[in-house]
């Protein structure tokens, strides 16, 4: 089995929001409108110069995860983890680690010293996975607001 984890570029951006929406149990029907709009915000990553990193086994997409700078108190200039996406066939192998340290590693390289991002407050799974990572629970209201928790990693 070969694993990469690349910069994602426009012809992923399909299959990213298809594992987006499969990842949250959401219809991923290519003609839908939750589709439609999902696609439209990952490309936006790429026409904004963002970072999105795809992970691949067997040269097919199953992760990604993108992040951008952000520009909201107390966080502007951090790198702001966005979305961290594996497709249910893949949990809990492992990938998701990996790609997340792929990710933070690049945007140290990039200049980056700490990472945020916001959580559902309800998304156990996520949460014990990104405590066990490392990130810290942050007490003060983060971008997100209410139903999310907020989380941070210096690196
Ligand atoms: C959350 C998610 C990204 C984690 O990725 P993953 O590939 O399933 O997680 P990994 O297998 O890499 O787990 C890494 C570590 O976290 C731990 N972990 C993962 N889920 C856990 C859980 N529910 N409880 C306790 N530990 C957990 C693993 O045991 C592992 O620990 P180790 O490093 O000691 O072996 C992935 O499950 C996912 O895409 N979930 C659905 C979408 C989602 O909620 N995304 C986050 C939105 S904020």
């Amino acid at each position: 089995m070969r694993v990469d984890i690349r910069p994602a570029i426009y012809s992923d951006c399909p299959k990213l929001a298809k594992i987006k929406l499969l990842a949250r149990g959401e219809n991923a029907e290519e003609n839908s409108a939750r589709f439609e709009s999902e696609l439209r915000y990952i490309t936006a990553f790429l026409d904004e110069r963002q970072s999105v990193f795809v992970q691949l086994i067997d040269r097919v997409p199953m992760a990604y995860c993108a992040v951008r700078e952000s520009t909201i108190r107390p966080f502007v200039g951090w790198a702001y983890v966005k979305d961290l996406y594996v497709l249910p066939k893949w949990e809990s192998k492992g990938f998701g680690k990996k790609l997340l340290m792929h990710t933070l590693r690049t945007m140290r390289g990039k200049g980056y010293m700490n990472a945020f991002l916001d959580c559902a407050e309800d998304n156990q799974r996520a949460r014990k996975f990104y405590e066990k990572f490392g990130f810290e629970k942050r007490e003060t209201a983060g971008s997100s607001g209410c139903g999310y928790v907020t989380y941070t990693i210096d690196f």
